[in-house]
């Protein structure tokens, strides 16, 4: 099994770092476009494999794709992350070119790949991901709603005072400030709905926390967030390594499931061996459902930007 993370920056690097300690893979290649980035994050890596005991080999490279050649499953992280008070959507002028040359590379070296998308505007560059691969379109997967529904976790574990590993909750729609759909609606707490736990107050500030998930932490740290992002690509490549057919939130291709065609948006998809392989109906209520296509509406407005660019 050979892995590749496109990108070297914080996200990625945590992406690879995650990847290594799982020892998902046999070899894993860290590019960057930065001269000698990926080679010393994946050298200070490496020196971590006798403390941690993983066997995983990891090589970095200064944009040579043909290292890259054979990978399983290319994780892209390239791109500017934002700056405080950025929206990611800020983001499309600079990360289109960049994501689509990244694609037009990995696909020379690794035709049957399978592609994670991290670079925001997630869903966006995931639709671009698939537009100029032509890849099939269960092998492109975006990965917002993981991470967005694992900081949903987080929000309502912190009010139920309990551990986020005994919640199920999912985000669905985009990936961005105003787009994302936290369903407290259908949030269990060991099967029982969280709402039976939670004010009518608690559950909104619930929602409102987890939507701004992202932009909080960019404000506190000046960047954009790094370690959930970067542990939301790796659980995603676990699941596919390990055919887990596990459940996410990601950002997929959609024709006609959730009333919406000719898009890339967040549902709730298993993920296995063939990238995603299974689109959940969840039965969405009239207002969750008037909330997904007004996300739609977002997300395709800034779809149609790429034409101008
Ligand atoms: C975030 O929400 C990087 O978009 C990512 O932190």
């Amino acid at each position: 099994m050979k892995i590749t993370v496109v990108g070297a920056g914080a996200v990625g690097a945590t992406c690879a770092d995650n990847i290594a300690r799982k020892e998902l893979c046999e070899e894993l290649v860290l590019l960057d476009i930065k001269e000698g980035i990926s080679e010393g994050k994946a050298q200070d890596m490496m020196q971590t494999a006798a403390l941690l005991g993983f066997d995983t080999k990891i090589i970095g490279t200064t944009n040579d794709y043909s290292k890259t050649a054979g990978s399983d499953v290319v994780v892209i992280t390239s791109g500017l992350p934002r700056k405080p008070g950025m929206t990611r959507e800020e983001l499309i002028g600079v990360n289109a070119g960049i994501v689509k040359g990244v694609c037009e590379n990995i696909l020379k070296h690794s035709p049957n790949t399978i592609i994670i998308v991290i670079s925001n505007p997630m869903d966006t560059m995931t639709y671009l991901a698939l537009k100029s691969t032509g890849l099939p379109k269960n092998k492109i997967i975006g990965m917002g709603g993981t991470l967005d529904s694992s900081r949903f976790k987080y929000q309502l574990s912190q009010h139920l005072g309990c551990s986020p590993a005994d919640l199920n909750a999912v985000v669905v729609g985009g990936h961005g400030d105003t787009t994302m759909i936290p369903l407290i609606r259908l949030a269990t707490w060991n099967s029982v709905p969280v709402t039976k736990f939670l004010s009518e107050a608690q559950q909104k500030q619930v929602v409102a926390d987890t939507m701004v998930g992202g932009a909080t932490l960019t404000k506190l740290i000046g960047t954009s967030a790094w370690y959930a992002p970067g542990a939301a690509g790796a659980a995603m490549v676990e699941a596919i390594v390990r055919d887990e057919k596990k459940l996410f939130t990601c950002c997929v291709a959609l024709d006609g499931e959730y009333g919406q065609k000719d898009i890339c948006l967040g549902v709730p998809v298993t993920i296995g061996k063939n990238g995603w392989e299974k689109i959940l109906d969840f039965g969405l209520n009239a207002e969750e459902q008037a909330a997904f296509n007004k996300s739609a509406d977002a997300v395709r407005n800034m779809n149609d930007v790429l034409k101008t660019l």
